[in-house]
């Protein structure tokens, strides 16, 4: 099975960013324990960050052809990307929404997901192992 995992804007700065909010581990650490448990899960799993909306809509475009299901955290993205919503909207594999933080426990403006509604299902506030989770999901929804 081929797992595309997205991390979008600014997750790059995790270590550096509030730490109480997204944990202390940085991005490398997490994607270290991403690939451990895909290989645990018998995935082949390929990583991609970017700050760019538009660089992350051409990779759930290429998604359409290449992977058996995506694991996307939009960052801020999540509150407003109508078009990283309509991306997802297309494709026909399991798509998972995670999120290190529980958006629905902060700023209000956080509150809110324009993409939840296209995806298979959302996991929130978890830290690091929202990740991990969905990847436990994805396993039982591709068997
Ligand atoms: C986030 C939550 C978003 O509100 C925020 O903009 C992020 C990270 C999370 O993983 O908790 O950048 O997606």
């Amino acid at each position: 099975e081929n797992i595309l995992i997205i991390h979008g804007p600014n997750l790059n700065m995790l270590g550096k960013r509030n730490k109480n909010i997204y944990g202390s581990k940085d991005l490398e650490q997490i994607n270290n324990l991403i690939i451990q448990k895909g290989k645990e899960l018998n995935f082949n799993i390929d990583i991609y960050q970017s700050n760019n909306e538009g660089d992350i809509i051409t990779k759930l475009q290429e998604a359409y052809e290449r992977y058996n299901g995506v694991v996307i955290n939009p960052g801020a993205y999540t509150h407003y990307s109508i078009a990283i919503r309509d991306a997802i909207e297309i494709l026909k594999i399991p798509v998972i929404e995670v999120h290190l933080s529980n958006i629905y426990s902060r700023e209000h403006f956080r509150n809110k997901s324009v993409i939840a509604s296209v995806c298979t299902g959302q996991i929130s506030g978890f830290g690091y192992n929202s990740y991990i989770l969905a990847l436990e999901a994805l396993r039982d929804l591709l068997l």
